[in-house]
């Protein structure tokens, strides 16, 4: 598509959304604003993209973007068109056409920017904008033509003196430029009445060369987020789009509308999501799997046909075939073998389970290893912490946790040992054996030959 360069303007004040967090960094659907752009770009094939910062927000942006970007920084927030001037001494001269982006706009889609760039190419073309007609244009933009339908400039809303709630043709915030045009052009830009530089000004400055509108066919993308109510519009928006995504590749979800997923997850086919689930941040779902009423998984890895219910998992790994819940709580560094049953109202933390292990009940385990087909009694508890020191527990395939059995870590259930109701395990139980009491004693099984 010729070469390009891309430009994300991120350096505003941001007032209206009345937030100490950087506007560009206020997630939606558990990304960061700022991403979607850049994400945008990359994907179009463009390398060189160039992000405009504020002295306040350099140091947030960079620290998530890292050096996948370039940085200018806008010493003062005069506008937009100030802000694109800072690329200048970075861009000027490498590449044939800039695509402008806002770090404000999350919903603009891949097919219609690729669309404008298509569109821009056309000779004699230097300036494109996305455009969509609106029933109110609000706080937005908007875009006049002449009688022959040429634009002639955008009015933003601080310059409007008309009713914000008429219809009109807006702009959308995105736009591709003409590289040795732009910047012979963007010194020149007279400022408003705010004192403000608007990008938008560059619409009025083309008169007599080729501005082209180019129509998005869906409003939705358009929206930018420049207060909360807007973040909960462009939030819900973004939401449905993706679970409409996901129906489509093969996901059922009885009542959609009470089911979020964030833009990062991944989801198998033929997953049943019910009510009120929540999948979070980078969350893989495996294929076949049951998820919810009411699980909220989030950073976690489910394999396929596992069945999580009504429970919460954060950083947790589960394999093939698992059962969880319902009301457990699955914390960093729990992973689950194939198979693992784990029922109601255990936590676990730190602790891999064996395939084929079950705690079925109540129960806490943490900072601990447990062989493969172990069964953990109802109301076991690993006393992992004494105050000091984390420590581990070992427990060794087949062995046998009796009801409420407190292991003092660090401790050892051999292979096959087990644990009588109620002990205080404080020494190794070796393999083979079982411990009984408080503290636990450590006995042979009574069916054991002496
Ligand atoms: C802007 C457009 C408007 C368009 C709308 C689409 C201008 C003047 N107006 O209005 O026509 O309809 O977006 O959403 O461009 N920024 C800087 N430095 C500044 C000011 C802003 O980098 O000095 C950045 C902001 O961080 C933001 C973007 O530019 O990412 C847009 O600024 P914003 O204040 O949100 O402009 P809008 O009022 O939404
Ligand atoms: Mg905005």
């Amino acid at each position: 598509m010729g070469q390009w360069a891309g430009v994300i303007l991120a350096a505003g004040t941001g007032t209206r959304m009345k937030s100490s967090v950087p506007k560009a960094l206020h997630p939606v659907c558990g990304k960061e604003m700022i991403r979607y752009p850049v994400e945008l770009l990359r994907q179009l094939g463009i390398d060189q993209i160039t992000v405009i910062v504020s002295p306040d927000n350099s140091r947030d942006v960079g620290a998530l973007l890292g050096n996948e970007v370039e940085y200018a920084v806008q010493a003062e927030p005069l506008g937009t068109g100030d802000a694109l001037l800072q690329a200048r001494e970075y861009l000027a001269g490498k590449a044939d056409n800039l695509l402008v982006m806002y770090g404000d706009t999350p919903l603009v889609r891949y097919d219609t920017v690729k669309q404008m760039t298509a569109a821009h190419v056309n000779p004699g073309v230097v300036m494109s904008i996305l455009v969509t007609s609106v029933p109110a244009v609000n706080d937005l933009g908007q875009v006049l033509r002449d009688q022959s339908g040429r634009i002639t400039s955008i009015v933003e809303a601080a310059e409007r003196e008309h009713d914000p709630h008429s219809p009109g043709e807006i702009n959308g915030g995105v736009y591709c430029f003409s590289d040795s045009w732009v910047w012979d052009n963007l010194e020149s830009i007279a400022p408003g009445s705010n004192g403000e530089r608007y990008l938008t000004s560059l619409a009025a400055a083309a008169a007599g060369q080729d501005v082209i509108g180019v129509e998005s066919q869906d409003i939705g993308e358009l929206r930018g987020v420049n207060n909360r109510v807007q973040l909960a519009q462009v939030e819900s928006e973004l939401r449905s789009r993706i679970r409409h995504e996901w129906m489509l590749s093969g996901v059922t979800m009885a009542d959609p509308d009470s089911v979020f997923i964030d833009a990062d997850v991944s989801i198998g086919q033929d997953a049943v999501l019910l009510p009120n689930t929540m999948l979070l941040g980078k969350t893989t779902i495996g294929t076949a799997c049951e998820v919810g009423p009411g699980s909220v998984i989030r950073d976690s890895f489910v394999g396929a046909q596992c069945r999580v219910t009504a429970s919460m998992l954060e950083e947790a790994t589960l394999e093939d075939g698992v059962h969880v819940g319902p009301f457990s709580h699955l914390r960093p560094g729990a992973y689950l073998g194939a198979g693992v049953h784990v029922g109601n109202f255990a936590e676990i933390k730190e602790s891999r389970l064996g395939s084929g292990a079950v705690m079925g009940h109540f129960g806490y385990l943490g900072d601990a290893s447990v062989g493969a087909n172990a069964n953990l009694g109802a109301g076991m508890v690993t006393c992992n912490y004494d105050g000091q020191n984390k420590n581990r527990t070992v427990i060794e395939a087949d062995a046998f946790v009796g009801c409420d059995t407190m292991l003092v870590a660090p401790v050892k259930v051999g292979v096959g040992a087990a644990t009588g109701a109620g002990a205080v395990v404080t020494s190794d139980v070796p393999p083979g054996r079982l411990a009984i009491g408080v503290p636990a004693k450590i006995r042979r099984f009574e069916t054991d030959a002496d």
